[in-house]
């Protein structure tokens, strides 16, 4: 980060009125004095204070910098982990349960699952912490609990007609080892290490109901590295997702909590969609700037529609270059993915994964897709299919992995989460 962001962050927290310079962050006892007090929950409005009558030097710390004490409630009418800002690391795990797991032991299981992933998210040490020190830094950790459709049967409950595998599209190539699943866990932080502790703690919990079936990590910008508020970039270096559901507005709550068809105890949950796409990066090499941006119809260096000039512009597809084709093409993404119908929208909340590059050392990268909607019928697949038969981006796109859950609604203190179904 160069000393500039650095003011500009500082600025941002006017009250504060400090400036920190890389220096000062590196070599000054600001440094130390900052990580020190947020590993153990030290309240940093009362240090000035104190670091005054030692006569010690202190600059304030950056409004919005990193704090791992951040918390973000569990307990509520929906789960967290959807409406939540995208934190900057992702673990999605999918379950399968073992034959035995009937319906009374689903229930044991979900109450200390649910027990558990309340604590952790709070900084506190699971029931059988094994390293509870781990446990107090929740970095806004959020733990949502996702039911596939053989789950749902085991519980003998009512399925929504969406939940079963997506339809074949004609562009996936998927591979059996990333689809599908019993019960997701999405947990995600802003901080890797409070992500794989809180795995393994749950992990524990649910190794005597389930086997694992798929584990996929992904990661955006580490936290305060940005101005908050920035979209996304995807590997390809696209701004991506800029277009999307606001938590908070009504077409978020009718879009993603809706679903007045799917069952009542889903009431308050919504439907989830993975899709493991890999994107084929060293193609990608060979694509120039304007070839790259035609693909989506976004310039790359703000993520503003050919058209516009701003990342929040709205795209005019009635406009041509000189020589009559539209600027914006018809086989770009964002063409193509966008819909005339309102009822067709996401949320998406996604993340880049990374993985090990084949032995020539081509890489193995790509996007964890997530999308949330009341209907997945409804509302995905008329926008994947739209995408499957025309899209320029899937010449470097292709799905690999595909996964279909039911968000279960949250729960009060005294429950747990899937009361509803069991
Ligand atoms: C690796 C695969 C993909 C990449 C790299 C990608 C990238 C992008 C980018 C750069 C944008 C433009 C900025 C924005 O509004 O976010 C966009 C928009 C969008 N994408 Fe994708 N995308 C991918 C897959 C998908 C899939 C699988 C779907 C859904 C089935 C999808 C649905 C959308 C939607 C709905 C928009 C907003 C369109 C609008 O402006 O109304 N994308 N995507």
């Amino acid at each position: 980060m160069s000393d500039e962001n650095l003011d500009r962050g500082a600025g941002s927290g006017a009250a504060a009125g400090h400036r920190l310079s890389r220096r000062h962050l590196l070599f000054g006892g600001a440094a130390a004095g900052i990580g020190a007090a947020s590993a153990v929950g030290i309240d940093l409005a009362t240090r000035p204070a104190r670091a005054a009558r030692r006569g010690a030097q202190i600059t304030a710390p950056v409004a919005g910098a990193a704090d791992g004490s951040e918390t973000v409630a569990f307990y509520g009418p929906h789960q967290a982990g959807v409406e939540t800002r995208p934190q900057a690391a992702v673990t999605l795990v999918a379950l399968d349960l073992l034959p035995e797991t009937d319906a009374g032991a689903l229930r044991r299981m979900m109450r200390v699952l649910t027990h558990d992933a309340a604590r952790l998210t709070q900084g506190q040490a699971a029931l059988a912490d094994s390293e509870p020190e781990l446990a107090v830094t929740p970095a806004r950790l959020t733990v949502t609990f996702g039911f596939g459709p053989g789950l749902v049967a085991r519980a003998g409950g009512a399925a929504p007609a969406w939940l079963r595998p997506l339809p074949a599209f004609a562009i996936d190539q998927l591979d059996d080892a990333w689809n599908g699943g019993d019960l997701l866990l999405q947990i995600a932080a802003d901080d890797p290490v409070t992500v794989a502790h809180a795995t393994r703690m749950l992990l524990k919990d649910s190794r005597s109901f389930t086997t694992v079936r798929w584990r996929q990590t992904g990661f955006r910008r580490s936290a305060g590295v940005e101005k908050p508020g920035t979209t996304m970039r995807n590997l390809f270096g696209q701004v991506d997702g800029t277009v999307n559901l606001v938590a908070g507005t009504e077409d978020f709550d009718s879009l993603v909590w809706g679903g007045a068809d799917n069952p009542a105890w889903l009431h308050g949950g919504t439907g989830f969609v993975l899709r493991r796409i890999r994107m084929n990066l060293d193609k990608w090499d060979g694509l120039d700037r304007a070839g790259r941006e035609a693909s989506v119809g976004r310039t790359l260096a703000t993520g503003a529609p050919l058209t516009g000039s701003h990342e929040t512009d709205e795209p005019d597809f009635t406009a041509t270059t000189a020589i009559g084709f539209p600027v914006i093409a018809e086989f770009s993404h964002l063409r193509r993915a966008r819909s005339e119908n309102r009822g067709e929208r996401i949320l998406r909340r996604g993340y880049n994964y990374d993985d090990t590059p084949d032995a020539s050392g081509v890489s193995n990268s790509g996007l964890l897709f997530v999308a949330f909607q009341a209907d997945v019928d409804a509302q995905f697949v008329p926008i994947q299919r739209r995408l499957d038969e025309l899209d320029l981006l899937n010449q470097w796109t292709t799905p690999i992995g595909s996964a279909v859950f039911a968000i279960a609604p949250g729960c009060g203190p005294d429950g747990y989460i899937g009361q509803t179904l069991f």
